[in-house]
């Protein structure tokens, strides 16, 4: 029998309640309840559970279960490759590269795979093939977003995987909602992980995300699936991160870093070449610093400029990187290295667009500072890798090793640490020097220009 229930839904979390409230009273969000109408059939007609107790010792390890693809940076952050049955969700904003990540993969797939795609028309999807590869094999297209349907051709075509653009564009004939309302994403995502248990299906999953960068819908569809990637990066600049923010079957250190051309997005095996404009820095304001993205060390670029302050307030303006964390490393370059740039602008610019959360890159911000202020380059080959605290102190950071070692590799000549680092790896062409506080930093990187 079918009946029809009016309930009221929390877009954000949701929770459902009999009537509407204007703030959720699980999750404590502001106008997220909304109107819902149920019509409740029969769910598990549309996907039979097979569920059976078992023995543990009986039970299939998944490791060689998983899907390699041609794409090692996509294999190394879905943790080594897809997991059969497994969900992932992939989230970014419009226009980053979701779609081409996941047609790149489908058409060079070593299994067959239906990308059902309810934004793009055949035609439009075929063009975009074309773009990326001149033999597209094992793809198969349906352009539809009715649940139902798309279910039926899973079981006419037997593909080994699903990508499904995007899940916001689906529905189910179980329920009146439109296409992206919670119960409509909550419950297709639900039927299909059901079906991804039940039949060891891997199906990939769009997912678009709100201005604040989350994810559309309820935020309980990040728990239901098994992997949460995150694909982002800064559209005026070539590169992209997939990051793992979620993982049943692997770490979430992996990133994959990937490059946009013409013809699709191609891996990045060197990503320390793209940040760093040049290695020998010559230009008074730049320094080189080494942060660590999940499990992988980069060298990036930092550039600064100081200037006389036009206005009144001096100007702070920072690209890359926090700018309150700019205002309090300005603060104590006043008031510990006696530097008054309290009447300067101050710009910084981490060069190829990259945004850095890690605060080891604080010396090579300062440094870049104090070179553009004083109008003399750092010396060539020197590098960064330490953290400042108040007291104008550096602080040891971690992973130093793997961070001393991508900066050799790059042929570096000396690092600058904190004297409290502790440091098990023997470098062979680089010098370490161990610095205490920012007194000596100054010292050490402008010593041989007086
Ligand atoms: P798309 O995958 O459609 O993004 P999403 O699905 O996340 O919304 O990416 C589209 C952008 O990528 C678009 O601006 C064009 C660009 N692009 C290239 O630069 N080269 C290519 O080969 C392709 C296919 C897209
Ligand atoms: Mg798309």
């Amino acid at each position: 029998m079918i009946s029809k229930q009016k309930i009221y839904s929390c877009k954000v979390c949701g929770a459902q309640y009999p009537k509407w409230l204007g703030q959720c009273a699980k999750c404590g969000s502001w106008n997220s309840v909304e109107e819902d109408i149920i019509k409740k059939g029969s769910k598990n007609d549309l996907v039979q559970s097979k569920s059976e107790v078992k023995k543990i010792s009986e039970i299939k390890s998944l490791e060689n279960e998983r899907i390699k693809f041609s794409d090692d940076e996509f294999n190394r952050v879905l943790g080594g490759g897809l997991v059969r049955g497994s969900v992932v969700l992939i989230s970014g904003e419009p226009g980053i590269g979701k779609s081409t990540i996941l047609l790149q993969n489908s058409i060079n797939s070593p299994e067959s795979v239906l990308y059902v795609s309810g934004e793009e028309s055949a035609e439009q999807l075929k063009l975009r093939a074309e773009r990326i590869s001149e033999n597209p094999k094992n793809c198969y297209v349906l352009t539809e977003t009715n649940l139902e349907l798309i279910l039926k051709n899973i079981n006419k075509i037997k593909p080994g995987i699903i990508v499904l653009d995007s899940v916001q564009t689906v529905q189910t004939d179980l329920f009146d909602n439109s296409p992206g309302s919670t119960t409509q994403i909550k419950e297709c995502t639900s039927i299909l992980i059901k079906l991804a248990k039940n039949i060891g299906l891997p199906i990939l999953i769009v997912g678009h995300i709100t201005k604040d960068g989350n994810i559309a819908g309820p935020k309980i569809l990040e728990h239901m699936v098994d992997t949460v990637l995150h694909f982002e990066g800064d559209k005026q600049h070539q590169f992209r991160i997939l990051r793992s923010k979620k993982n049943r079957f692997g770490s979430t250190n992996e990133i994959g870093i990937y490059e946009m051309d013409q013809s699709g997005l191609k891996t990045v095996a060197n990503p320390s070449e793209l940040f760093v404009s040049k290695k020998q820095n010559t230009e008074p304001g730049s320094a080189i610093a080494v942060t660590l993205d999940g499990d992988r060390s980069i060298m990036i670029e930092i550039q600064a400029l100081v200037s006389s302050a036009v206005y009144g307030t001096p100007q702070r303006i920072s690209n890359g990187f926090n700018s309150k964390r700019l205002n309090m490393l300005l603060a104590i370059l006043e008031k510990k290295a006696g530097f008054k740039i309290g009447v300067k602008d101050v710009f910084i610019n981490i060069t190829g667009g990259i945004k850095i959360e890690d605060t080891a890159i604080d010396v090579a911000v300062v440094s870049a500072i104090l070179s553009s202020n004083i109008n003399v380059s750092v010396t060539s080959g020197t590098c960064f890798c330490a953290e400042i605290d108040l007291s104008g102190e550096l602080r040891s950071v971690n992973n130093i090793d793997k961070r001393i070692s991508e900066a050799e590799r790059l042929g570096y000549k000396k690092i600058i640490v904190s004297n409290n680092s502790k440091i098990g790896y023997t470098p062979k062409s680089i010098q370490t020097v161990k610095l205490k506080n920012l007194s000596q930093v100054v010292k050490e990187i402008f010593r041989e220009k007086d």
